[in-house]
């Protein structure tokens, strides 16, 4: 998994792009945006192909075409129809997101194909919208990973297109479910608006009838009008409106228009168009319409579609001569989005977020935050080790050098260590290479931004430091002990629902499936009636081995030296005896009174309060009391109680859904098995399997956080970047002397002069282009975690920051690092705002970095991203091996 983004990110950088064509006062943008007729409904269309850039194929597999009997899909050609018929007609136009189809297709093209292509971006024909790698998933992505595929499409771009490659529209119309943090990244790569393709069903039937499927979402608390982003609703999806679908995957009657001909259909065709469209108008508030028109995979053979949209256009506009007053035209989101702002009307406004997603009373699209979970904890560890090469790459810019006077000599230190006996149901993990059966442990004090040395050497007489009893008397998690002398029961214990089976013929008979959690029953059944232990101990940590059954077992870990507890699971492989499907929980069971209320994040950074069987913005109507509960899950899930003054925080290592369906109470699933598809497309049931053909076993891990309710916000945030970003060990056989090692090479090193400040995290370190480096800082504390202490805003100065290199100029950019900020603007919305009218100018201006020594102040929840130019004529990092 690792290797292979590695080796993917290695070729990417090697690739040619071809520089982007000089040709005066280029048409891209807003200025090249159809009008529309005052006073007419006027209907945007929107040409569009929706391409998920990896789903029941292989992402080269979608790209050539091949495999079309899983899925009849082939994304070049889409490319190859579409600009031919755009090069036609200037009057057409064809959006496109998916940078990662678009890259694939680009580098193959000759410079003819590539200058014509130029001129169709630089004439706003062609337009990127959304413009990242792909359009990731909200739910369990991680912001590192959001902000970082995006800025790898936009860069494409801009090398590409120069500005008429900076898109300006988020597009979001397939992710199930939004998350308010993803809109706040938007704003900060200044989006001008966002358009969503599904949110839940009841909400949906709201926004239509109280026309306010148009919006300004208000996304960050900390970060106030900067994140604040226009957000609109689609009508219908992504599809065009019913009947109107004119592609090869389509069938649709198409337009007839030939009167001598026996089919002629123009107006039964024409009328029932523009019937849609006043029906569509009353769910909206301007005189402006949109239209999707394209679906999944649409385009292969463009002419279907622009030759039937042109007769809608011709056709339908003709009969504005005999009073009607629809105008219809080929348009793009940005166009659209352009109508609504100068309509110079006031939105509603909306702070909370899209989750979870239901499409109808039974279908909570909420198993799919933790369906295939060791996937899901590869990208975590995946990320983590991209960051690491990143900054490894760019520490090591200039190549080898002298380890010099830099080099520490090694000491021989009796460090005390532990050996730690591994589980045997860890052991016994089919497919597991390694014949360890301890791990050692030792305390280690790591330089920031470097690394370390250990040589270690196996000693004869060695202490295990371990004594195994078997004689502990509690064989579940019962209590925890604070260090105040407070002692707080928790019950801690796996359970599982049965998945519901079905048919999907009708609602009712849904099954549980890959994206769809529905138990038949809501108590889940437990698996803790035959729990056996054996307690580890020593001087370093103490671990208690549980088995709970033949397919699940937890070491529950304490360090002498941290706060918190660690339970590392192992699930799997799931039996499925009897035709029953499992959905395992963990479950934390507490007397807290946190009064139906628990709290999770959004994609690792910010967090939203949840209550039970309610939504902020409609009268829930409750239909699945157990998945309608469930919520994303990336980083963090916590209750409190505020008359205890005291806060359970649960920290994860992967994203995975979670609750409190009860008081006191917090469950996460884990894993699940299931036997029936949910028919949402992937056509099989989530039946997981590992090397060895049986159902799959998965390891993970839950910190575990107790504290009071004033200092928790600290502490979790703290620790969730540790788990984040962890240290990267890698081992190699030695056996020469440690000196001469120590003499040749680098042992110790740290890539900062002086430590950040202790709310600052260093988010991005990456090579950029020539002497430049992208830098991302980002203050990761939201007001309320340590209002008087670590929520304070924090000052850096960049000049100073690192080791090897001097920073001699400093432009902030854009999040997504596509724009210089002083370049940047965004439009500007009229909100309510206690019942007055409030112009929301969105484009906030930061203070640039000042003086010779580039000093920055980070606010809560900021990121400020950076193109920062070095002076190569220092001293480099000798050797990283
Ligand atoms: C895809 O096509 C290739 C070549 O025809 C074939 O070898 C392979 O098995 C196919 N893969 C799947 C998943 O059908
Ligand atoms: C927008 O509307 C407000 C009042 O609602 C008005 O004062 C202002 O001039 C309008 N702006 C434009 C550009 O029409
Ligand atoms: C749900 O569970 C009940 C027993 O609790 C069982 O009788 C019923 O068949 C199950 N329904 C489905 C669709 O699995
Ligand atoms: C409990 O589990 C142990 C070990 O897995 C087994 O030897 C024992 O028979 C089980 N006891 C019961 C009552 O199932
Ligand atoms: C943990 O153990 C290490 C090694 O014995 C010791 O230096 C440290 O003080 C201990 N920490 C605590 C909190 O007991
Ligand atoms: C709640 O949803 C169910 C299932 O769709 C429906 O039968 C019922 O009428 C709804 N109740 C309300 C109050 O809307
Ligand atoms: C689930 O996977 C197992 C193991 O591969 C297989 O034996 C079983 O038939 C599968 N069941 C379904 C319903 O897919
Ligand atoms: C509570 O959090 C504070 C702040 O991070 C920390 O210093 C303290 O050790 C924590 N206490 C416990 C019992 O976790
Ligand atoms: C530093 O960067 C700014 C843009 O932020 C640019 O205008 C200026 O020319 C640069 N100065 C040097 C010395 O490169
Ligand atoms: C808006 O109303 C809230 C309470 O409803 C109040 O706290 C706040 O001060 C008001 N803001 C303005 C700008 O009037
Ligand atoms: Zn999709």
């Amino acid at each position: 998994m690792c290797l292979s983004q590695l080796v993917i990110i290695a070729l990417l950088l090697s690739m040619g792009t071809s520089k982007p064509l000089k040709q005066d006062r280029p048409s891209c943008g807003y200025q090249s945006c159809p009008q529309g007729k005052p006073g007419m409904l006027n209907v945007h269309l929107i040409c569009h192909t929706h391409d998920d850039v990896g789903w029941l194929k292989t992402v080269d597999q979608y790209f050539y075409g091949a495999n079309n009997t899983i899925q009849r899909a082939g994304v070049q050609y889409i490319l190859d129809s579409v600009i031919q018929e755009l090069r036609h007609d200037p009057k057409k136009r064809f959006i496109y997101v998916e940078t990662a189809f678009f890259w694939r297709w680009w580098r193959q093209q000759h410079d003819h194909m590539r200058h014509q292509v130029q001129k169709l971006v630089r004439d706003g024909q062609l337009e990127f919208i959304g413009g990242g790698w792909s359009m990731n998933d909200e739910a369990t992505c991680h912001y590192n990973d959001i902000i970082d595929q995006m800025t790898w499409g936009f860069r494409r771009l801009s090398d590409t297109f120069g500005s008429c490659g900076i898109p300006r529209i988020g597009w979001q119309i397939d992710p199930f479910g939004h998350s308010r943090e993803q809109a706040s990244l938007f704003a900060q790569m200044y989006f001008d608006g966002l358009f969503l393709g599904r949110i839940d069903y009841q909400d949906k039937s709201k926004r239509q009838k109280t026309q306010t499927m148009e919006m300004v979402w208000k996304a960050s608390d900390d970060i106030g009008p900067a994140a604040d982003l226009f957000t609109g609703v689609l009508p219908n999806t992504y599809s065009p409106p019913a009947g109107f679908c004119f592609d090869t995957l389509c069938d649709s009657v198409p337009i007839m228009d030939d009167p001598r001909l026996h089919d002629y259909n123009v107006n039964e065709r024409v009328d029932s168009f523009i019937k849609i469209a006043h029906e569509q108008a009353k769910m909206y508030t301007t005189n402006h319409i949109v239209m999707t028109m394209g679906e999944d995979f649409n385009y292969q053979n463009a002419n279907l579609w622009y030759k039937n949209l042109d007769k809608i256009i011709k056709y339908v506009n003709e009969k504005q001569k005999n009073g009607s007053n629809v105008n219809v035209f080929y348009s793009t989101p940005s166009c659209y989005l352009y109508a609504l702002n100068q309509a110079n009307k006031t939105w509603p406004t909306k702070s909370d977020d899209f989750f979870p997603y239901a499409s109808d009373p039974h279908a909570y699209w909420t198993g799919y935050f933790t369906s295939r979970p060791s996937i899901k904890g590869f990208v975590k560890h995946s990320n983590n080790f991209l960051q690491v090469c990143k900054q490894l790459d760019t520490l090591a810019r200039l190549g080898p050098m002298d380890a010099g006077d830099v080099s520490v000599l090694p000491l021989q230190v009796s460090f005390l260590f532990q050996l730690v006996p591994i589980p045997l149901a860890v052991q016994k993990i089919p497919g597991r290479v390694s014949k360890a059966t301890s791990e050692l442990v030792f305390n280690v004090k790591l330089p920031a931004l470097g690394f370390s040395t250990y040589f270690i050497r196996k000693s004869n007489k060695f202490n295990t430091g371990c004594d195994i009893a078997n004689r502990w008397k509690t064989r579940l998690l019962r209590e925890f002990h604070l260090s105040n002398g407070i002692k707080l029961p928790v019950k801690q214990s796996f359970y599982w629902y049965n998945g519901m089976n079905g048919n999907n013929s009708e609602a009712k008979f849904r099954a549980s499936g890959a994206y769809i959690f529905r138990p038949n029953g809501t108590t889940p059944y437990p698996i803790d009636n035959n729990v056996t232990v054996t307690l580890v101990t020593g001087p370093l940590l103490n671990e208690i081995h549980q088995t709970f059954s033949p397919w699940i077992s937890q070491v529950i870990r304490i360090y002498n030296n941290t706060k918190y507890a660690e339970l590392e699971w192992l699930v799997g492989p799931i039996p499925i005896k009897n035709n029953i499907g499992k959905e395992i929980i963990t479950r934390f069971d507490t007397n807290l009174q946190s009064k139906k209320k628990f709290y999770t994040d959004a994609n690792g950074r910010q967090v939203l309060k949840r209550v039970r069987n309610e939504r902020p913005t409609w009268s829930l109507n409750i239909t699945e009391p157990v998945s309608g509960n469930y919520y994303p899950v990336n980083s963090r899930i916590y209750i409190k109680d505020d008359s205890k003054n005291i806060q359970l925080t649960i920290l994860t290592d992967r994203s995975q859904g979670g609750s409190s369906l009860s008081d006191g109470s917090i469950e996460l699933m884990v894993h699940r098995r299931l036997l029936y598809d949910d028919a949402f497309g992937v056509g099989e049931p989530l039946n997981e399997t590992g090397v060895d053909g049986r159902g799959l076993v998965v390891r993970g891990r839950h910190l575990i956080l107790l504290n009071s309710t004033s200092v928790a916000g600290k502490q979790q945030r703290e620790l969730s970047e540790k788990v984040l970003l962890q240290p990267w060990l890698s081992f190699a056989p030695f056996s020469g002397s440690e000196y001469e090692w120590a003499k040749q090479f680098t042992t110790e090193y740290s890539g900062l002069k002086r430590p950040l400040p202790p709310n600052i995290h260093l988010l991005t370190l990456e090579q950029w282009k020539g002497n430049s480096v992208l830098l991302r800082l980002e203050h990761f504390f939201e007001k309320t975690d340590d209002p008087r202490g670590l929520s304070k805003p924090a000052n850096v100065s960049l000049k100073d920051m690192f080791t090897p290199f001097n920073v001699v100029n400093v432009t902030e950019t854009t999040l997504g690092a596509n724009q210089p900020l002083r370049k940047a603007s965004r439009f500007a919305w009229n909100i309510e705002h206690n019942s007055t009218r409030t112009n929301v100018n969105t484009g906030h201006q930061r203070d640039a970095p000042t003086g010779p020594e580039f000093n920055i102040t980070l606010n809560p929840m900021e990121i400020r991203t950076f193109l920062v130019t070095l002076n190569d004529s220092v001293k480099q990092l000798k050797s990283i091996s």
